[in-house]
């Protein structure tokens, strides 16, 4: 008898705690195999078989431009050649904080920093030393990253549902509050009596991980007097936004000004950078000047802010990423609509420009992370492998959202579409009509 060789996430589970380095990717969420991807390239990822994959999980989000894009990794040589790393302030970083901020001149000083988790944590740990306060307000369904107060009733793939037991400190819980998004009154409710200790009110704009939700009339701006009114900040998580949605982000869409803000993700091009600013005023909170200490070894790394330049020229040179992306993300959108319709599926599709999004609930779009807890997971879980089957690659979890890029053509979304209707003919109950 030939005995097979360990399959790779076999091999995981022994060396990489629960088999990963993040656990979304242990597909715990959908059950079954998780996906183990040997290479990228363009729309497509492969796997250990060579099998090739159109692909919306896209990083997570950073693969605006697909998998290698020739402009981003063409001479990586030279990037390379004065030096990978300095632990000194250089030219290059300066630049690009002036070409950040030109784009979001809410942030007037910023830092650079590896990950978006470290650049809300941050920010957050500003906010408090500049208001002298303790209290944070949040959404339950807005991912930050995973440190301690982010990670509570998070969205995305968190999975800490059971808090006390998760390695956050009770003293941790207890300066955090926890809202509905989209809901001022849940806010209201929260900060009876503790607006005084509101050091920060922290938001996805826009969010992008319960599901693509968008924030209704004048709940932004709800928030922002909230802050005004309360003498506290208001945060703009825009790891996922920024350069998603233009040069400008969600805040020159949403027109409320942020006190200050979280960018990363794309801003790399696949590799880690990401940055926290905001107000003169708020910044100077940190050393030297202020009491307030962030840094790292890797913060302002050179390879990483050549990168980002790199991102910034191309789409600079490419003002019309942006419409063909619109242009794809309408074309599947469109085309889930009217595979729902002959079906007669009660599922909103919701499209913005590059993301698309449906979940396994009937009605309207989510609203909050109660909307999203409400979908179908069984649903999802089979469609997630009956997609996989036929060669689509989808997040494995129904928080997240599915990600065009430059890179996808109208053919991949012609195949993914097809593929979503035979998926949805193989899974759905014999009950429902098809
Ligand atoms: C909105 C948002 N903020 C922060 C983060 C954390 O970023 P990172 O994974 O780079 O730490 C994420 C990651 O998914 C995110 O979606």
């Amino acid at each position: 008898m030939q005995i097979q060789p360990m399959r790779s996430y076999e091999r995981a589970r022994g060396v990489l705690a629960g088999g990963c380095d993040s656990p979304v990717r242990s597909g715990w969420a959908v059950g079954g195999e998780p996906f183990v991807q040997t290479r990228g390239d363009g729309a497509y990822a492969f796997d250990e078989d060579g099998e090739r994959y159109v692909d919306y999980v896209m990083a997570y989000g950073p693969l605006l431009f697909g998998h290698n894009h020739p402009a981003l990794t063409r001479g990586l040589d030279a990037l390379a050649r004065d030096g990978l790393v300095y632990g000194s302030t250089h030219p290059e970083e300066v630049r690009l904080a002036e070409r950040v901020r030109a784009y979001l001149p809410s942030m007037e000083r910023m830092r650079f920093v590896t990950t978006g988790t470290e650049a809300v944590m941050s920010a957050i740990r500003v906010a408090r030393a500049y208001t002298r306060r303790n209290l944070v307000l949040k959404f339950a369904g807005n991912y930050h990253g995973h440190f301690d107060l982010a990670l509570l009733d998070a969205g995305a793939s968190a999975h800490t549902a059971d808090a006390a037991r998760s390695g956050i400190p009770a003293g941790v819980t207890r300066d955090v509050a926890v809202a509905r998004y989209n809901d001022l009154a849940s806010v209201d409710n929260l900060l009876r009596g503790r607006e005084d200790d509101l050091a920060a009110i922290v938001v996805e704009p826009i969010v992008g991980n319960m599901g693509y939700v968008t924030p209704v009339e004048g709940f932004l701006e709800g928030l922002r007097e909230r802050t005004r009114r309360a003498g506290a900040l208001l945060i703009f998580d825009e790891v996922i936004t920024w350069l998603r949605f233009g040069l400008r982000g969600a805040q020159a869409r949403v027109g409320t000004v942020p006190d200050m803000t979280a960018i990363g993700k794309i801003m790399g091009g696949g590799f880690p950078i990401a940055a926290f600013g905001g107000r003169e005023d708020v910044m100077a909170a940190l050393a030297p000047a202020g009491s307030t200490f962030t840094g790292g070894t890797h913060a302002g790394n050179p390879f990483a802010v050549g990168m980002a330049h790199r991102v910034l020229d191309l789409l600079e040179e490419h003002p019309e990423y942006y419409a063909r992306m619109d242009a794809l993300g309408k074309r599947l959108a469109g085309g889930i609509r009217s595979v729902f319709e002959r079906r007669a599926l009660p599922y909103a599709v919701v499209q913005h420009e590059s993301i698309v999004d449906f979940k396994f609930r009937p009605g309207a779009p989510n609203r909050n992370y109660d909307d999203a807890l409400a979908a179908d997971k069984e649903a999802y879980a089979a469609y997630y492998h009956a997609m996989r089957e036929r060669k689509i690659l989808l997040p494995p979890s129904q928080n997240e959202v599915m990600f065009v890029s430059t890179a996808h053509t109208q053919s991949d979304i012609d195949e993914t579409v097809a593929a979503i209707d035979a998926s949805l003919a193989a899974t759905l109950s014999p009950a429902q009509p098809a």
